[in-house]
């Protein structure tokens, strides 16, 4: 067995849609991830695609997300020709929310760096790892792929100029839980359907935004502070302004419903919505199992992840 690589998951605290928008958003990395290996293989290069389980061989037409996939990190890494198989695994939810196609993408470039010796920078590897996110979607913010390459607790913003991150230091990491809706959908098409509804009406969209920010800039002061009572309204706050933008979902709601009635101290949609993951804030272990106790009764699938673990 060769050198392996990892990306971690990410969770969006604060910020989904409006960070598109460069308006400020706060994400952290979670403990689960997505790793890639590298194995000696008998002829050509292959790989195994995560979302659909098939063994793909780079050039067929077979597992074709795949292949462009490895064709940006290819041209990008100088690493074309061989024979291996890059092998994935991952513990985390592939269905969308956590990040799942950033990680794909640092842990295939991290592996082939620490096999190659390439000496590849983080920041070329986020570099990297946003081209290929740009294949999931035409306008990617960037959040996913910083999060899963320098891991930790951040604060992101997008820039025409350059992206800004800053580490947000916490007294402790903070227990939280991720619940998966089981819906699946697809992150462009949710970007698209706010951008849509934003040309629209964008006077509505002007007030969310301003509203938005201040939501941002309260929220960071309390992580920092330890005022996780504090970040729960704020969360609370954010998914109102979701709701609004429309992308939140029935099965959405009724986890958040469920999380609140169980305790949680704020609850939201995490991701692009319309389905997919939903995210509760709940400090102790205590809560925390409470919390993700109700949702599994309720029939929805639960991480339990720790928020503020620096990368
Ligand atoms: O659905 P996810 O986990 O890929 O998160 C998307 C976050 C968005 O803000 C909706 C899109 C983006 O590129 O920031």
């Amino acid at each position: 067995m060769g050198a392996a690589g990892v990306g971690w998951g990410k969770a969006i605290l604060f910020g989904e849609h409006f960070v598109v928008y460069g308006l400020p958003g706060i994400a952290a990395s979670i403990e689960l991830n997505t790793t890639c290996t590298f194995e000696k293989n008998k002829s050509g290069i292959a790989s195994n695609d995560l979302v659909t389980g098939e063994v793909i061989r780079y050039g067929d037409d077979k597992g074709k997300r795949l292949n462009q996939v490895l064709e940006i990190i290819f041209n990008e890494t100088g690493i074309r020709e061989g024979n291996f198989r890059l092998a994935m695994s991952t513990n985390m939810s592939v269905k969308g929310g956590m990040g799942s196609s950033a990680a794909l993408a640092v842990s295939i470039t991290r592996c082939l760096d620490r096999e190659f010796g390439l000496g590849i920078s983080d920041e070329k590897v986020n570099d990297i790892a946003f081209k290929v996110e740009k294949l999931f979607h035409s306008n990617p913010s960037g959040i996913d792929n910083t999060v899963s390459t320098f891991g930790g607790l951040l604060w992101f913003v997008k820039g025409g100029m350059g992206n800004k991150m800053e580490r947000i230091g916490v007294k402790r990491p903070v227990e939280a839980v991720l619940i998966d809706s089981g819906i699946i959908r697809d992150t462009g098409e949710a970007v698209d359907f706010v951008k849509g509804q934003r040309e629209k009406e964008p006077e509505k969209f002007s007030g969310m935004f301003e509203e938005y920010n201040g939501i941002a800039l309260d929220a960071r002061k309390a992580i920092e502070e330890g005022d996780w009572k504090g970040v729960g309204v704020l969360m609370n706050r954010n998914q109102e302004l979701l709701r609004e933008m429309e992308v939140s979902s029935k099965e959405i709601e009724e986890i958040i419903t469920a999380c609140l009635n169980a305790g949680a101290f704020g609850a939201k949609l995490t991701g692009a919505g319309l389905g997919g993951n939903a995210i509760a804030l709940t400090p102790g272990r205590n809560l925390q199992e409470k919390v993700a106790k109700e949702c599994k009764k309720a029939g929805f699938e639960t991480y339990k992840i720790l928020i503020g673990v620096q990368g």
